[in-house]
């Protein structure tokens, strides 16, 4: 680049880049640890964080129980609520004997910033699953989601099939992955429809379904939706009774409603559906302010582990 305003005769050139070479070397000389700490810095950015931060896979036994999918619909924009319920699933990555992949689901990316944003998570954490279709409610992004499973992760396990469970999960939905494995650890691997029955008032009703806080399918029917023109051709409707229909007219899904262990966050007035926290718990709906997860959080004792320290003052 010139710049017209430097009259840069020959001689004066060798004589600039001289001048400049001695005063790096000065401050090289001063200031030795300014270019050290940089070098550190450097290289610390340039190194991946331990995986394990988003992967929860607990390998104590070559070959755990069970494999879960747990897909949280989330949306391209909910930058906060995902670094909220990275935190939350972190902090029970300890479950041994099962595999469980937590995993935020959303359509394709619309705007200029989530191509970057977004590819920065999915560098860092690698806990994403894009879907080809435009981000929707009640339009069928269940079907998407469901449906796109099985090419999306052919060969993913060796031969085996890729998961015994697939789960859809709302973001305000906390899960406690303990109690979860263990209800399903005596489940059976196939035809299973697992949640919280809506209506909860009559659960023999014909046209009940699992709400859709939180509810699994074994993979046999993830592949059946994958492949069957019942769900193609109900796509669209209220997302999660149209998965209890393709299930009823199917004929398949036995259904395991989990009450009372999920559970909508207690408000007035209670319903069949809500009530306060038990130890129990396997979820918990609703969390939709920041004071609700606190206080799930805080029932279950999620921050008991905090060391003292006079670095902060919690009170
Ligand atoms: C996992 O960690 C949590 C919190 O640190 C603890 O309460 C729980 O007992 C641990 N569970 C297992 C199975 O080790
Ligand atoms: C989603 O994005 C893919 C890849 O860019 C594109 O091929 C596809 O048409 C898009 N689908 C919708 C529904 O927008
Ligand atoms: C949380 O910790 C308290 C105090 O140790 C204990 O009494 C309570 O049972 C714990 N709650 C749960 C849900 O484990």
């Amino acid at each position: 680049m010139k710049k017209p305003s430097l009259h840069s005769s020959p001689s004066t050139i060798p004589f600039i880049l001289l001048s400049a070479a001695l005063v790096a070397l000065i401050f090289f000389v001063v200031y030795p640890n300014e270019f050290r700490l940089q070098s550190i810095v450097t290289s610390r950015c340039g190194s991946r964080p331990p995986s394990s931060v988003a992967t929860f896979i607990e390998t104590v036994t070559p070959k755990p129980d069970f494999r879960l999918l747990m897909g949280i619909l989330s949306l391209p924009d909910s930058y906060e609520r995902r670094h909220l319920m990275r935190n939350v699933y972190a902090l029970q990555s300890n479950i041994t004997n099962a595999q469980i992949d937590v995993r935020f689901v959303f359509c394709n990316l619309t705007k200029e910033e989530q191509r970057v944003l977004v590819a920065m998570e999915i560098v860092l954490y690698d806990d994403i699953i894009i879907l080809d279709c435009g981000e929707n409610m009640d339009h069928g992004k269940t079907y998407a989601y469901f449906s796109s499973l099985p090419k999306m992760l052919e060969g993913s396990n060796g031969g085996d099939r890729p998961y015994d469970y697939v789960m859809k999960v709302d973001d305000d939905t906390y899960f406690r992955l303990h109690n979860l494995a263990e209800s399903l650890r005596k489940m059976p691997r196939e035809d299973v429809y697992y949640g919280l029955i809506n209506p909860c008032w009559i659960p023999q009703h014909k046209t009940n379904y699992m709400t859709g806080m939180g509810y699994l399918l074994s993979w046999d029917l993830v592949e059946w939706i994958a492949t069957s023109e019942l769900p193609r051709k109900n796509q669209v409707g209220p997302e999660d009774f149209q998965t209890g229909l393709w299930m009823r007219e199917g004929g398949r899904g036995k259904k395991f409603n989990m009450e009372p262990a999920m559970y909508d966050y207690m408000e007035e007035p209670r319903t069949c559906h809500r009530h306060e926290f038990i130890p129990d718990t396997i979820a918990v709906h609703k969390l939709k302010s920041h004071l609700r997860w606190a206080r799930t959080l805080n029932y279950f004792n999620v921050t008991a582990g905090l060391k003292p320290s006079k670095l902060y003052h919690i009170p």
